[in-house]
């Protein structure tokens, strides 16, 4: 699949999520190429139909593109509660777990995740996998002793790797921490390797999303394509 096929999936998947979306709600935002479109859909509502919601966003960058259509953000602590959050994902297998991160807005996106009442996530085809891990698992990191912990990594054969910009500066998240990536390939026992990765110190959290989320809207060549977590 090329970029423009991949960018029409993701697309359709963004255009479909946004009709969850009903005047009156707190929706929480997620992050990503996904999700800009999404954005772009719910702008183009609130223009034509006059829909009138309020966001919680998961990075700057969402709540800029977002307030430049005159939607509503507020920060999550003034929230009583989000209804729905919809977020992009990396991967996704058939138990719903999930590796989210790429953006580098993976500790928002769990906090804003947490605290919603629902989870969607869009998605294009290639995304949906039988064994997660072959997208680098990022893992946001505090930069103070950040050698450390990478060397740790490295001890247990997590095949670690600093995120650099385009400069080659480490990338800062939105709390401006560290993202590691760990280039494992196949990830056999997620819960077991969540449980290693937030039991090390100076790591904040990381981009395993396990059974978080309530259901997958997958972009697919034939329409999108939803995908309900009964385990809910
Ligand atoms: C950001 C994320 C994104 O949701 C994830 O990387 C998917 O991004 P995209 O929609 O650009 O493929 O987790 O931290």
């Amino acid at each position: 699949m090329d970029k423009a096929q991949q960018d029409a999936l993701k697309k359709a998947a963004g255009i479909e999520a946004a009709k969850i979306i009903t005047s009156g709600m707190t929706a929480g935002l997620g992050t990503g190429s996904t999700v800009r479109f999404l954005v772009d859909e719910l702008g183009r509502r609130v223009k034509d139909e006059g829909l009138n919601f309020t966001g919680v966003t998961t990075s700057r960058r969402t709540q800029e593109q977002a307030e430049g259509y005159g939607i509503t953000i507020i920060d999550i602590d003034q929230a009583d509660h989000i209804d729905v959050t919809i977020d992009g994902a990396d991967e996704v297998d058939k138990n719903f777990n999930g590796i989210k991160g790429g953006g580098a807005a993976l500790l928002w996106e769990k906090i804003v995740a947490t605290n919603s009442d629902k989870i969607v996530w869009i998605v294009d085809e290639s995304k949906v996998v039988d064994t997660i891990g072959r997208f680098p698992l990022p893992v946001e990191v505090i930069p103070f002793g950040a050698g450390h912990v990478i060397k740790r990594f490295e001890a247990k054969n997590y095949k670690p790797v600093l995120r650099l910009d385009a400069q080659g500066k480490p990338v800062r998240t939105d709390e401006n921490n560290y993202v590691v990536d760990l280039h494992l390939e196949r990830i056999d026992h997620p819960y077991d390797l969540a449980q290693d990765l937030i039991n090390t110190v100076g790591v904040v959290e990381h981009g395993l999303f396990l059974n978080m989320v309530d259901t997958v809207i997958v972009g697919d060549p034939n329409g999108p394509r939803i995908m309900h977590n009964a385990n809910k």
